[in-house]
């Protein structure tokens, strides 16, 4: 794992500090304890401190260095809940359920960020992706120019020519149900940005679908064209084409013979998947059939990096997932 081992250098290089909101949850207590002799992160675990102790006892893990937040007994907890409900109230928010939600950590935690108290958060080993996502759609929101909070996935296919010598970005596999053209070309811009700053890839964006270049006509189709032409618009500079088939992105004699003279068909390295259903279940095939290693979600498109742990991950899973949010840290 190249590619892992470089982005924990990258984060070694300027600590950044990433909020656990999942503080006594006991993959996340253990991973702590790398993340910290590694140096990859100044971490934070929220939650109740004599629970976590208990965790951290129970695994024989130093907390020392960590900071530990109690949202209940922390100084900023009635001001937290003050910010929550001006930001909520048009929506409905009284202030008693803007209490209610800063009791929640991984509320907490976002607006500790929002307050400057952290670079990044890492959540979802104990939690749905939509209630991870969802403190940071409301209370962090998307980075400037970004219209769509989405994802991606860094795809290693093992001896495969495919891409960068077998290595690919998917997006969105993990967040948008089902984009519109204009969200479509923002998650095509924001998983180019990905491939350039985490993995080092010059980006050559494949808009795929069932058809290439009107080899079918619906609506479907009509979609993806639209989004291809918006990604020309907003980010002209980018290598992208579309609608291509993924056999027209990836094999270059297919590529030539269906797209002649693009600069992406037949070397695509960014498949953007035209609804979260195909890119949901593209990537988990991928990952199974051709034994790829699939690392993500990794969110794209907040104002301060949040992402989102499997409820399936191994203490290492967390690891990696702090060291990547802490180079999206750096990288704003
Ligand atoms: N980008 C930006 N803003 C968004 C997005 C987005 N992608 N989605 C929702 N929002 C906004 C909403 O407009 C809303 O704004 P407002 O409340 O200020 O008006 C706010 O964020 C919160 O929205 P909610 O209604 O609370 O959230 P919603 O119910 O829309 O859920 C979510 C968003 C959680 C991302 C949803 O789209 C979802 O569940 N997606 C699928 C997740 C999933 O199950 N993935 C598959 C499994 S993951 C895997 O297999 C790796």
């Amino acid at each position: 794992m190249a590619l892992m081992e470089s982005i924990k250098q990258k984060a070694r290089s300027e600590k950044k500090r990433i909020l656990l909101p999942e503080g006594t949850e006991e993959r996340t207590v253990q991973a702590v304890a790398q993340i910290q002799s590694e140096g990859i992160a100044d971490v934070t675990l929220l939650g109740k401190t004599d629970e976590i102790q208990a965790v951290a006892r129970k695994f024989n893990v130093s907390l020392d260095g960590v900071t530990l937040v109690d949202p209940e007994k922390d100084k900023d907890f009635s001001d937290y809940v003050a910010t929550y409900y001006e930001m909520r109230k048009d929506k409905g928010v009284t202030s008693e359920k803007a209490e209610a939600m800063m009791k929640d950590t991984k509320f907490y935690a976002a607006m500790m960020i929002l307050k400057g108290r952290g670079d990044g958060m890492v959540a979802g080993a104990i939690s749905t992706t939509g209630d991870t996502l969802r403190p940071g759609l409301q209370i962090i929101k998307m980075a400037k120019g970004i219209s769509v909070v989405s994802s991606c996935f860094i795809m290693e296919v093992p001896n495969s020519n495919y891409g960068d010598h077998g290595m690919l970005i998917f997006g969105d596999c993990a967040v948008n149900p089902c984009p519109t053209a204009e969200q479509l070309a923002a998650i095509a811009v924001s998983s180019a940005q990905t491939a350039k700053s985490l993995c080092g890839m010059e980006p050559r964006v494949a808009m795929l679908s069932f058809s290439t270049k009107g080899s079918a006509k619906h609506e479907l189709v009509d979609k993806v064209v639209e989004a291809t032409r918006i990604v020309h618009e907003i980010a002209p500079e980018l290598n992208v084409d579309g609608e291509l088939q993924a056999d027209a992105a990836l094999v270059e004699k297919v590529g030539q013979l269906k797209s002649p003279g693009s600069p992406v068909a037949g070397k695509a390295n960014v498949l953007i998947f035209p609804d979260l259903q195909a890119g949901n279940i593209g990537y988990k095939l991928v990952q199974r059939l051709a034994g790829a290693e699939a690392i993500g979600p990794i969110c794209q498109g907040f104002k301060y990096p949040i992402n989102d742990l499997s409820r399936g991950c191994s203490v290492e899973d967390v690891v990696s997932v702090v060291a990547i949010t802490a180079v999206q840290a750096q990288n704003l």
